[in-house]
């Protein structure tokens, strides 16, 4: 049966056709229309355009109406940057950071990546899977229509394809567009600790054919650092990831910038994410590039590190995207309305910037821009209807207010 959502104030983020991404000056537009419908049939968009407009198109018996009640429609986020299968929340290690020490010095105590890691180890994959499906159905209440979550947590063969075989039950179980990504290259185990070949070996040799082999996964990731993994490292598993058809997302220039953009990029990256440091030549890299850049706001707020300089990519006629990071050591929240007025209030981003780089945007950086990330004829009717505001820009102003009333995915209310 078809749908029609009327009585929408304003109707956000609406494309004729598909678009790639959105870059450069193009940010700071958005195409909208006031006081008009949505129609969507078999979960897929088939019209929207101002009320006016709405009056004697068809016949619209036998159509499900929902009133908008003059709230404002938007196509839901897409988070194109999470890890949110993971065991236990460490809160212990929040205070630690609050009492004086730094993620890295927690990092070398045991804590962090590993702490993650010890206790993944010791879960079910039903209790994995049962807590990430709890956290993701609170994510759609807040407006995420589209999620990419990462292993890496596992940090053994085991592990890691414990970790995707939950994501993969994930994506069997919920409405959501769900992308999976192998990142085995997270951190060094205990094991490795003077052996980093025989780890790397163990990853492109092992794991990855197998993960590849059961079709676990939708991108591979790698943690390209000081202390983590390095450019070469970045290089051998992206150009046997390639080999394997399988793209890459990377975790680059969080503390340093080390070359892992340009890495990442000459092997054809969908994006590289974190940039929290950059330098000249890093920017050079992207230019004329296919990879998305994509900043994760909620990280710098929560380590109190450096904001991604996103307005200086925008101003070089990059594109930028703005994801979650939602993972229990650095990003303990996956609330994407947060990231919005990050996006404003410290990256000093506009709405319309920030609303292209949390739809359109990170619909690229999951490969999925064909199908979601905007309102257009064709693509899923993922879309959130907010309670009466009085422009776009009062939602990522407002922050940390519930605004959003409903959400459709696949064009069922939740
Ligand atoms: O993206 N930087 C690497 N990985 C995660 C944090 C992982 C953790 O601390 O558990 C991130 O911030
Ligand atoms: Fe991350």
């Amino acid at each position: 049966m078809k749908i029609v959502i009327k009585n929408i104030a304003e109707l956000i983020q609406t494309e004729e056709s598909p678009r790639k991404w959105v870059a450069g000056k193009d940010m700071s537009h958005i195409n909208t229309i006031k006081d008009a419908f949505v129609e969507v049939e078999n979960g897929i968009i088939t019209l929207f355009g101002s009320m006016e407009d709405w009056a004697g198109i068809e016949d619209w018996n036998n159509t499900e109406i929902i009133d908008a009640e003059g709230g404002m429609v938007f196509p839901t986020y897409c988070d194109s940057h999470t890890h949110l299968v993971f065991a236990a929340s460490r809160e212990g290690e929040f205070v630690d950071r609050i009492n004086g020490l730094s993620y890295a010095e927690i990092a070398q105590r045991g804590g962090g990546i590993l702490n993650s890691a010890e206790k993944l180890q010791k879960t079910s994959e039903d209790i994995l899977f049962e807590d990430a499906l709890a956290r993701l159905n609170k994510l759609i209440e807040m407006g995420t229509g589209a999620i990419e979550i990462k292993s890496g947590y596992g940090l053994t063969l085991d592990a890691e394809l414990k970790m995707l075989r939950v994501i993969k039950r994930l994506k069997e179980n919920t409405d959501v567009t769900i992308k999976a990504t192998f990142l085995g290259a997270h951190a060094l185990p205990i094991e490795y600790k003077d052996n980093k070949e025989g780890y790397m070996n163990l990853i492109i040799n092992k794991m990855l054919p197998i993960v590849a082999k059961e079709g676990l996964a939708d991108y591979v990731d790698i943690f390209c650092e000081d202390e983590y993994f390095t450019v070469e490292d970045t290089k051998n598993l992206l150009t046997a990831a390639n080999k394997l058809g399988i793209p890459s997302k990377t975790h680059v220039n969080q503390f340093n910038a080390i070359g892992g953009i340009k890495a990442s990029v000459d092997l054809g990256a969908l994006s590289v994410d974190h940039l929290e440091e950059m330098v000249e030549e890093d920017y050079e890299a992207l230019k004329g590039s296919n990879c998305m850049p994509t900043a994760l706001p909620s990280c710098s707020f929560f380590l109190g590190i450096p904001y991604s300089p996103a307005v200086k990519m925008i101003n070089k006629g990059l594109p930028i995207a703005l994801a979650s990071d939602y993972n229990p050591g650095s990003t303990p929240s996956g609330n994407m309305n947060f990231v919005a007025s990050l996006g404003c209030i410290q990256l000093k981003m506009t709405p319309e910037q920030v609303i292209n780089a949390t739809t359109i945007n990170t619909a690229y950086a999951m490969g999925i821009e064909k199908e979601l990330g905007s309102i257009c004829v064709g693509k899923k009717a993922n879309l959130f209807i907010t309670k009466p505001i009085s422009s776009y820009a009062y939602l990522p102003y407002s922050f940390g207010e519930k605004l959003i009333s409903k959400v459709m995915i696949n064009g069922k209310l939740q």
